[in-house]
């Protein structure tokens, strides 16, 4: 019986020990600095609410309405880590009324864990195309192989970390530095995915920034990030919102706390933010084995206990399941509150259509062969079965895969129009990085290596490949006179001899994944190579520019790298971020190599000159210090380009940047008013609708008896209850006299009377208030191809500029969309259409707890004038539209 190399599960339970995450002696918790608050946030609001799923909602009461109180607590938790058919995740299921076991698997970038899938490019990657049409089309394509093994829940996407330490391990599964980059891709990446009737997880709630601490542990707690109302609502949560305003059906908290209060019990975050605020109608789930509390994180609107297990895994015990029918039948969890969490969790599944011909499970995320455990954690005591069908769900999803890995290659430096290459220049190619891992591309689990060609981080957030095409093969394909120095030390002997007509192509790289493993001294975060390029590439790049006259620099990376060692040599003619292209990294990158393509993708990152370019609080890891680990975030509202450029500091590429073999030009921009702005703050938002109930009656502790006769598994989870302990809990629960039982005390004032949430002005509906989602401004805008030779593609960034005197200190530029155009002919030209919403042209008053828009009509006295900036690049803006006059106009200094 073959395993499949992936120990991910294992070295997270380990990890839980690990030196490097565990201060070893129980530590206490540190006070958070004053400001910020984790205010508590009662009752948990109820779902089907929301016009488009009230449907859903409707039938799944119904169903619900059939389960026994074990089938309902059964369905809000995992079966346990290891346990059963075989996802990463595995929800009890209530079979008798026809609500199957839940199938939750990873990763952000394709099906994990199996095989005949495509390994996509990597969240950063798709972020870098700057591309809607490829972000939703590689949605689209994972979200059908997610379907074709039967995966219920795709576990992404992925958009905290939001990326803004570039040490962080696993900035690479989201999308970029930026929240509305990260917003628009989650967004679409969410349509694509749930139109096949898959359900994503936009994780993590939040603040995941640094992998370092992150993880809650019996000795130590995760670390708190700690961030202020306005900063979360304008960066970190944004991208939430984006998703929820398209439908998400789960969300994922986070390992960490949030102003010291744990994310997966964290009753500001979850009940008032998410479900409030946001008006999130589908179910909260912990991350694997950070759910911490039995009643706390129910009463903090946690819905889904994943996968099932305590902390310490594999021992049968849980925070949920049998503990959650106990503290049901005993009083502690109002049964409006289980009932609220099996509904939003059927409600997903019909809302998606899965009680429609979803197909079973047909892969085993632990076994590779045909058969295996089918509950590897019972081991030795699983029974063996059928577990891989081997269905292959990859169709022609390689050629999305490709294109996005080559729509995202971002030249940065291309001196004297030195690319692209003919395919007669003889190559010498330097480097590991441009072939596959001989090993083979899959030989470390949870790919926690980096021996060869970086196609993607590490940790959950990956996919097998199937196959990969490595650069060689591809450079190979094409040239004839080709040789690799297959080593990352440059050669002592160069044979041949450099010619001048010689063409060093150097491939370095940089890897980052999750904290569950260590690779090369580095612990998820790249706390020990930092922003330098791994196996000494800085070092391989100057040789080579010593001895060639002509360099090109090929870097596969998780986020930024410092390029200074080497970026200015003369040899270094061109260099190329390649991002992490996934399984076809080869041909991808030889089409712009020799042109039949232009790069056309942008940095969805700044890359500094140094480190310390950015405050410390963005720059450093927390490290341990003695109590709760703080991760304050006082750089506020200022990352990446936002700190940048108030801080007047020129990055040596600036995010948005890439260069392209053609040039563009802007002709005849225009602005208009869609909608007006009449108001400052969006129109008051309704109460929310009564929505039907269940009965809320502690149901008869029968419900909850384990079946008589019933042969359990060993260590997989149940959520029964022996009768006595059934009997002795609901004895308490009718009573209501908890003295001596193990009740909970409940927050005080908590109430179990639904707010209408008109309390919360910013809500009202999917992502908040919905006149924030109004389109105001409109910019059309021409984009010529202004070359003679080369075709190409187009990215055309809108910045807004709020008004001068808008009364909040507001970034001097923020992204707010971005379209790109079809590969235009040199001479051709497409008109582009960008739109700011409501919110992007608002700031978040702490003061009013809403978003406002300074520049609105009405008497404020103040300037109602934004700028909208048109460019390629953050620091290349071309074109400037006002919104009051309704002018473009070119050929202005720019702010930046
Ligand atoms: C760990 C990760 O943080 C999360 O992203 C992943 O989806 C789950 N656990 C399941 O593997």
């Amino acid at each position: 019986m073959a395993v499949r190399s992936n120990l991910m599960w294992l070295t997270l339970a380990l990890s839980l020990f690990d030196p490097t995450c565990s201060a070893g002696p129980v530590r206490q918790r540190a006070a958070v600095p004053d400001g910020f608050v984790a205010a508590p946030y009662y009752p948990s609001p109820y779902g089907g609410w929301e016009d488009s799923w009230k449907e859903s909602f409707a039938k799944a009461q119904a169903l619900v309405d059939k389960m026994t109180l074990a089938e309902k607590t059964n369905i809000t938790g995992g079966s346990g880590i290891f346990m059963g058919k075989a996802c990463v995740g595995n929800s009890g299921s209530a079979y008798r009324v026809g609500f199957p076991q839940l199938c939750l698997q990873d990763g952000a970038l394709g099906v994990g864990n199996t095989d005949h899938n495509t390994a996509f490019p990597a969240g950063i990657t798709t972020g870098a195309t700057f591309d809607k049409d490829l972000i939703y089309a590689r949605a689209v394509a994972m979200g059908k192989e997610f379907r074709g093994k039967g995966a219920h829940v795709f576990l992404g996407p992925s958009v905290g970390p939001l990326g803004r330490k570039p040490l962080g391990g696993r900035n690479w599964e989201g999308f970029g530095s930026d929240p509305v980059l990260q917003g628009i891709a989650a967004a679409l990446t969410i349509k694509g995915v749930q139109e096949q009737g898959v359900i994503a997880t936009i994780k993590h709630l939040i603040g995941n920034e640094q992998e370092m601490y992150r993880m809650y542990n019996p000795f130590q707690p995760g670390y708190s990030a700690n961030i202020d109302d306005r900063t979360l609502h304008e960066l970190y949560l944004w991208p939430f919102a984006d998703g929820v305003h398209a439908g998400v059906g789960s969300v994922m908290t986070a390992y960490n706390a949030v102003n010291g209060s744990a994310a997966s019990q964290n009753a500001y975050l979850i009940n008032n933010l998410l479900k409030e605020e946001l008006g999130f109608q589908g179910f909260v789930m912990s991350d694997w084995l950070s759910h911490l509390s039995g009643v706390a994180s129910a009463l903090a609107g946690l819905d889904m206990s994943m996968p099932g297990d305590t902390q310490i895994p594999l021992f049968g015990g849980s925070p949920w399941k049998f503990h959650l029918t106990e503290a049901v039948l005993n009083g502690s969890v109002p049964v409006d509150r289980l009932n609220d969490m099996a509904t939003r969790i059927v409600a997903a599944w019909y809302q998606f259509g899965q009680d429609r011909d979803f197909p079973a499970v047909n892969f085993h995320s632990y076994v590779e062969g045909e058969k295996g455990l089918l509950y590897p954690g019972a081991v030795p005591a699983s029974p063996i079965g059928k577990v891989n069908w081997f269905v292959d769900v990859q169709a022609d999803h390689a050629q999305v895969a490709r294109q996005v890995a080559q729509d995202a290659i971002t030249l940065l430096k291309n001196d004297d129009d030195f690319l692209p290459l003919s395919t007669k220049s003889p190559l010498r190619v330097f480097g590991s990085d441009a072939r596959v891992d001989p090993k083979g591309a899959n030989s470390c689990g949870s790919r926690a290596c980096n021996r060869g060609t970086l196609g993607m981080g590490w940790g959950s957030g990956v996919a097998n490949y199937p196959y990969f095409d490595d650069p060689i093969t591809a450079i190979k394909k094409r040239v004839e006179d080709v040789k690799l120095y297959d080593s990352d030390n440059f050669p002592l002997i160069l044979n041949p001899k450099p010619t001048d007509d010689d063409v060093a192509i150097v491939f370095i790289n940089s890897d980052a994944g999750e904290n569950s493993f260590t690779v090369e001294g580095n612990h998820g975060d790249r706390d020990k190579d930092r922003l330098s390029a791994w196996h000494n590439g800085d070092k391989l790049v100057q040789k080579a520019a010593e001895k060639y006259k002509n360099v090109v620099v090929v870097v596969h990376t998780v986020g930024p790298l410092i390029v200074e060692p080497w970026i200015d040599l003369p040899a270094v003619k061109a260099v190329l971020f390649a991002h992490l292209p996934g399984q076809e990294a080869g041909e991808s990158l030889a089409n712009i190599l020799f042109g039949d393509a232009s790069p056309s993708g942008h940095l969805p990152y700044s890359i500094t000159k140094k480190e310390d370019d950015f405050p410390d609080s963005i720059s450093k890891l927390v490290k341990e210090i003695i109590g709760q680990p703080q991760d304050t975030y006082s750089e506020g509202i200022y990352i990446d380009y936002r700190w940048l450029n108030k801080q007047g500091i020129k990055p040596r590429y600036a995010f948005g940047h890439g260069l392209s073999y053609t040039t563009f030009n802007h002709t005849d921009a225009h602005i208009k008013i869609v909608n007006a702005l009449s108001s400052p703050l969006p129109p008051a938002r309704q109460p929310k609708p009564d929505v039907p109930v269940l009965s809320t009656e502690i149901p008869p502790a029968s419900e909850a008896y384990e079946p008589a006769g019933f042969k359990k598994v060993w260590r997989y989870i149940y959520s029964w209850l022996s009768k006595s302990d059934a009997d002795k809990a609901y004895a308490v629960g009718i009573s209501g006299d908890k003295t001596g039982s193990k009740t909970y005390p409940y927050p005080a004032g908590y109430s179990t009377v639904q707010k209408s949430g008109v309390n919360v002005p910013a809500g009202g509906g999917q992502g908040g208030n919905q006149a924030l989602f109004d389109t105001i401004l409109q910019v059309d805008v021409t984009v010529q191809n202004t070359g003679s030779v080369h075709k190409g593609k187009a990215s055309v960034q809108a910045y807004v500029q709020f008004p001068e005197d808008s009364g909040y200190d507001t970034p001097i530029i923020q992204l707010r969309d971005f379209a790109k155009t079809t590969e235009l002919a040199p001479g051709n030209s497409e008109t582009v259409t960008l739109k700011l919403r409501r919110k992007d042209l608002s700031v978040w008053d702490t003061k009013l707890q809403n978003w406002v828009a300074p520049g609105a009509e009405g008497d404020n006295g103040r300037s109602k004038r934004y700028v909208v900036w048109l460019g390629e690049a953050s620091d290349k803006l071309f074109t400037r539209c006002f919104s009051d006059t309704l002018v473009c106009e070119r050929g202005v200094e720019p702010p930046v």
